[in-house]
C-alpha cells in the first residue's frame, strides 16, 4: 500500500474510533443535563410539593444517592452483559425518569424518578470512560477520555439554557406553558430527547474488544479491533488481551481486596483522586453558583448570567486538557490544575471574609465581590482544564484489566457520594460557618490534591491497558513524562 493510501486508511480509523468516542460519551451529555437540570426547577419543587430547605436540598442529592448505585453496579454488569446492554439500560432509566419527575405528583413518587435518574446518571458515568479507554488506540486515549468530560460539561450547559429558556417563555418555572403544564416540568421532559439519541447510539456502536475476548468472541473482536481502531495485527492483540483477561473469571468485589488497609493499592489511588474531585468543591459552584452569587448581593439576573458564562468557561477550558493530556501526561495536568484551584479558591476565600450581614441579606462590598467572582472563575477554569477531565481519564485506564470494572465502579461510587455530602451540606454549611470557611476548606482540599498527585499518583499516559497490571507492582510508580 503506498504511503497516502496508508494515510488515508488511518485517518478513516481515526474518523471510525472519535464517531464511536462520541457515541459513548452521549452518556456524558446525559450526566451533566440531568445531574443540574434540576437547578432550574428545585425552587418550583419546593413551593408546589410545600418541601422545608432541608428536604427540598435532599430532592436534589437524592438523585446522587442512585448515581453512586448505579456506579457501584454497572461495572459488574458491563463485565457480565456487556458494554452496550448496559447502555441501553442506562437509556432506559433516563427516559422513564424524565418522564415520571416531569409528571410528579407527590414527593415520594417524585423521590423514586429523581433515584431512578441518578442510576442512569451513574451507569453512564461509569460507562463511558471504561468503554472509550476499552476502544481507543492508547496514544488517542487521553483525548479521547476527555469527550466525556466535554460532554458532561456541554450537558451542564445546555440544562441551564433550556432551564431559562423554558422559564423565560413561561415568564416563571412555575408558570403554566404548554398544555396547562408547568414549565419545570417541561425542563424534565426536555431529557427525553438526549435519552433516546443516546439508546439509538448504543445499538450502533461496536461491542467492546475486551468483553468479546473475555466471552470467547475472538473472531469478533479481532474485526472490531481491525474496522475500528485500525490494528495491524488483531490476532496477535486479540492473544495479548486473552493472556490479560485469562483469569478473569467472576470477578468481584473480594478481587480489589489488597495488603493496602483490606484494598488493592491502586483502587486506593482511584477512590482519593475521585474524592479530591468532589471536596475541592466544584458543585458548589455548579448546583448553587445562582443562589451564591445571589446570596452575596448580586441581583438575579446578574447571578443568573455569571452561571451562564461559568458554564461556557468550563466547556472551553475542556479543549485545554484534551489538547494536552496526552502531552505533557496526567500527574503535570493534575498538579498545574491543584495549584491553580488552591489560588482561585484562596482568593474566593478572601474575598468572602468580607461578608457583611447575615441569612438571607449577606452583600460583599464591590472590590470584594469582583474578588470573588476572579476566584470562582478562575477556580472553574483550572478545574476544567485538568482535575475534570483528567480523573475521568484516569479512573477509565489505571487498572488492570481484570479488575477495572469493579474498581471503576467502587471509585465512581465513591465520586459521586462526595459529591452527595457536599451538595447536601454546602447550604447548610455556608449558613452555620461562612462562605470563607466553605472555601478555605476546599482551598486546603486543593493543597492536599498536589501533594496527593506528587507522592501516590503514577502517570498512565501512553501505556496499553494491557501493561497496567505493572502498575501494581510498582514498577512504574510514579514517573513523570517529559
Ligand atoms: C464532575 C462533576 C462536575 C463536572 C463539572 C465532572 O468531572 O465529576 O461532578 O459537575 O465535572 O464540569
Amino acid at each position: 500500500m503506498s504511503t497516502s493510501a496508508q494515510d488515508t486508511k488511518q485517518d478513516q480509523h481515526v474518523a471510525k474510533v472519535i464517531g464511536v468516542t462520541v457515541a459513548a460519551a452521549v452518556g456524558g451529555f446525559l450526566f451533566g443535563f440531568d445531574s443540574s437540570v434540576v437547578n432550574g426547577a428545585v425552587d418550583s419543587i419546593g413551593s408546589h410539593f410545600e418541601l422545608s430547605e432541608f428536604f427540598k436540598g435532599f430532592a436534589v442529592a437524592v438523585a446522587l444517592l442512585g448515581c453512586a448505585l448505579g456506579a457501584w453496579f454497572a461495572g459488574r454488569l458491563a463485565d457480565k452483559w456487556g458494554r452496550k446492554p448496559v447502555m441501553l439500560v442506562g437509556s432506559f432509566l433516563f427516559l422513564i425518569s424524565s418522564i415520571g419527575t416531569g409528571f410528579a405528583w407527590s414527593v415520594p413518587d417524585l423521590i423514586v424518578w429523581r433515584i431512578l435518574g441518578g442510576l442512569g446518571i451513574g451507569i453512564a458515568s461509569v460507562i463511558a470512560p471504561a468503554y472509550i479507554a476499552e476502544i481507543a488506540p492508547a496514544k488517542f486515549r487521553g483525548a479521547l477520555g476527555s469527550m466525556q468530560q466535554l460532554a458532561i460539561t456541554i450537558g451542564i450547559f445546555i440544562a441551564l439554557l433550556s432551564d431559562s429558556l423554558l422559564q423565560d417563555s413561561a415568564g416563571g418555572a412555575s408558570n403554566d406553558l404548554w398544555f396547562g403544564i408547568e414549565a419545570w416540568r417541561w425542563m424534565f421532559f426536555v431529557g427525553v430527547i438526549p435519552a433516546i439519541v443516546y439508546g439509538v447510539l448504543a445499538l450502533m456502536i461496536p461491542e467492546s474488544p475486551r468483553y468479546l475476548v473475555g466471552n470467547n468472541l475472538d473472531e469478533e473482536a479481532a474485526r472490531i479491533l481491525r474496522e475500528v481502531t485500525g490494528e495491524k495485527d488483531p490476532l496477535n492483540r486479540v492473544k495479548e488481551i486473552r493472556l490479560t483477561l485469562k483469569r478473569e473469571s467472576n470477578v468481584s468485589l473480594k478481587d480489589i481486596r489488597g495488603p493496602s488497609f483490606g484494598l488493592h493499592p491502586l483502587v486506593w489511588v482511584g477512590i482519593w483522586i475521585a474524592v479530591l474531585q468532589q471536596f475541592v468543591g466544584i458543585n458548589a459552584i455548579f448546583y448553587y453558583s445562582t443562589t451564591l452569587w445571589q446570596s452575596v448581593g448580586f441581583s438575579e439576573s446578574e447571578s443568573f448570567k455569571t452561571s451562564v458564562i461559568t458554564g461556557v468557561i468550563n466547556v472551553v477550558m475542556t479543549f485545554g486538557a484534551i489538547l494536552f493530556v496526552d502531552r505533557i501526561g496526567r500527574r503535570r495536568l493534575l498538579k498545574i490544575g491543584s495549584v491553580g484551584m488552591f489560588i482561585g479558591l484562596v482568593l474566593a476565600a478572601i474575598a468572602f471574609t468580607q461578608q457583611q450581614g447575615s441569612g438571607d441579606s449577606v452583600t460583599l462590598p464591590d472590590t470584594y465581590g469582583t474578588l470573588a467572582l476572579i476566584g470562582a472563575n478562575l477556580f472553574v477554569v483550572a478545574f476544567a482544564a485538568t482535575w475534570g477531565p483528567v480523573m475521568w481519564v484516569m479512573l477509565g485506564e489505571m487498572f488492570p484489566n481484570r479488575i477495572r470494572g469493579v474498581a471503576l465502579g467502587v471509585c465512581t461510587a465513591m465520586n459521586w457520594i462526595a459529591n452527595f455530602a457536599i451538595s447536601l451540606l454546602f447550604p447548610q454549611l455556608s449558613q452555620s460557618l461562612g462562605l470563607a470557611y466553605v472555601y478555605g476548606f476546599f482551598a486546603l482540599c486543593a493543597a492536599i490534591s498536589y501533594f496527593y498527585v506528587q507522592f501516590k499518583v503514577p502517570e498512565t499516559n501512553g501505556m496499553e491497558l494491557e501493561d497496567m497490571g505493572d502498575l501494581r507492582s510498582g514498577k512504574t510508580i510514579p514517573t513523570e513524562v517529559s
